[in-house]
């Protein structure tokens, strides 16, 4: 039997609603029709019990800690696949068999050069500019550059775009670091994975050969896995929002990217880290806890908490053995910041404020010190994480656009402004 809602309205009406399940996970109450049917609005800032959308793509259960990508653990993604057959799995819903996965990473691999004039609107920008500032205009940019493929209604063009996406987004990534350090651009090579490529062009130099550490690559790319897609969280959010408009997907993904940059979101890496350094020393930490604590005080301690989450977010606790492993792939087990954040982290979860309000470690707590590791700036933290959530943002933006039920999303507000009233001409007000 069909399930419903019922709603009583204080006018003595009442009205049903149908509930629709879900495969696994909440089901929804269907309320398209409330504003016709009452007159009345839902009110939900922040959309705490707010389904966007229908998605096959990915599912978390934040109470039990589950994040599954197409039904698939992440833990066992993280074991026993790489981040482009990950892509695959995202992008068409199943994991490729090994033809089907050579020939993705084929198509991949040769769209990863950008148009040599791309180069060139890197020299618009302050050497000292904010990379995700560079990323912002460049990826937004691409419209301007590859304006063939844009015709969202044609599933051909959309699967260019996603593939000269997916492609071109850690060569420009790189090319962001370079310009941001004043070494020249490094041109990706088809003879490299995905991720190494990524590497030799993040840190290569024209005078001598760059040296793929195996170790690290595999690192990178799971941490690359990590991050591919997270449900309907803020950046995913306002790609749906932008491609409902029929925006093009290179536009859709700049405003992912935007959104991403907030420290509350995926700038949490960095905003990490810099709180690391700050705390600077594990007899330090009960002061920051008890700032956290403070009311008073808007510092939160950055990494921990979750919307979703009130449980391990499984991500961090695979992000903790990418540490342990790359720090000691470089000798660095004694690395001063994961030693404060392994110390954070037990004296947070044994404190009953974190306790009581479910404040558990997310992806972002360990990812900066991983990156760091790796050599990575702290100003490039939130651009890794974008370049791994442009598949994700790419899914989910052709995901809504195939659904024939789309509409451009529009929501309404709670007026609490001025009631109606008649302008005074300024020589009598
Ligand atoms: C990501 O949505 C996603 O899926 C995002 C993401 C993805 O993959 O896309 O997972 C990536 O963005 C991870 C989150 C990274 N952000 C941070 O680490 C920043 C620090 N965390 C907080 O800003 C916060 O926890 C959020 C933004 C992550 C979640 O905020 P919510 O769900 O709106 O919860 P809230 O801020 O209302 O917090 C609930 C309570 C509050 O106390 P009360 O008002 O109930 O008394 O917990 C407190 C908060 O003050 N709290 C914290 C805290 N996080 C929440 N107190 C101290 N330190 C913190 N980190």
């Amino acid at each position: 039997m069909d399930k419903k809602a019922t709603l009583s309205l204080n006018d003595g009406r009442t009205l049903d609603f149908p509930v629709l399940p879900g495969t696994i996970g909440p089901d929804v109450v269907d309320i398209r029709t409330l504003y016709g049917k009452a007159g009345v609005f839902t009110y939900d800032p922040g959309f705490l019990s707010t389904a966007s959308c229908s998605s096959a793509i990915t599912y978390i259960d934040g109470d039990a800690g589950v994040l599954l990508y197409r039904g698939y653990p992440i833990e066992q993604l993280a074991q026993h696949c790489n981040f482009l057959e990950v892509c695959y799995l995202l992008l068409y819903g199943e994991l490729p068999d090994r033809k089907q996965k050579d020939d993705f990473v084929s198509m991949v691999i040769h769209h990863t050069m950008v148009h040599e004039q791309l180069a060139r609107l890197y020299q618009g920008f302050r050497r000292d500019a904010h990379p995700m500032a560079v990323m912002v205009g460049v990826v937004g940019a691409l419209s301007a550059f590859y304006h063939d493929a844009l015709d969202i209604n044609n599933p051909e063009h959309r699967s260019i775009s996603a593939f000269r996406l997916v492609a071109k987004m850690p060569t420009i990534v790189a090319m962001s670091y370079k310009y941001s350090i004043g070494q020249p651009f490094v041109y990706p090579r088809n003879d490299l994975s995905y991720t190494a490529n990524f590497m030799r062009m993040m840190f290569a130099v024209p005078a001598e050969e760059y040296k793929v550490n195996a170790v690290l690559v595999k690192a990178l790319d799971r941490i690359f896995i990590l991050h591919a897609d997270h449900e309907q969280n803020a950046s995913t959010s306002t790609v749906r929002l932008a491609g409902s408009s029929g925006a093009n997907p290179f536009a859709c993904i700049a405003a992912g990217i935007a959104c991403l940059w907030g420290p509350a979101h995926g700038g949490a890496n960095e905003a990490c880290l810099q709180m690391l350094e700050e705390i600077g020393d594990v007899a330090q930490v009960g002061k920051f806890v008890n700032r956290a604590k403070d009311k008073n005080d808007p510092f939160k301690l950055m990494g921990f908490g979750h919307r979703v989450y009130k449980n391990h977010d499984p991500r961090a606790k695979l992000m903790r053995e990418t540490c342990h492993e790359v720090l000691n792939e470089l000798g660095l087990h004694n690395d001063r910041l994961f030693k404060l954040a392994i110390a954070l982290e037990k004296i947070a979860l044994e404190d009953d404020y974190f306790v009581s309000k479910k404040l558990y470690p997310n992806v972002d707590f360990y990812s900066g010190i991983v990156q760091r590791a790796l050599g990575i700036p702290t100003s490039m933290f939130t651009c890794i994480f974008a370049l791994a959530r442009t598949v994700g943002w790419i899914a989910q933006w052709n995901e809504m656009i195939s659904d024939p039920e789309y509409k451009i999303g529009r929501p309404r507000q709670l007026y609490q402004g001025a009631a109606r009233r008649e302008v005074v001409p300024i020589d009598k007000r």
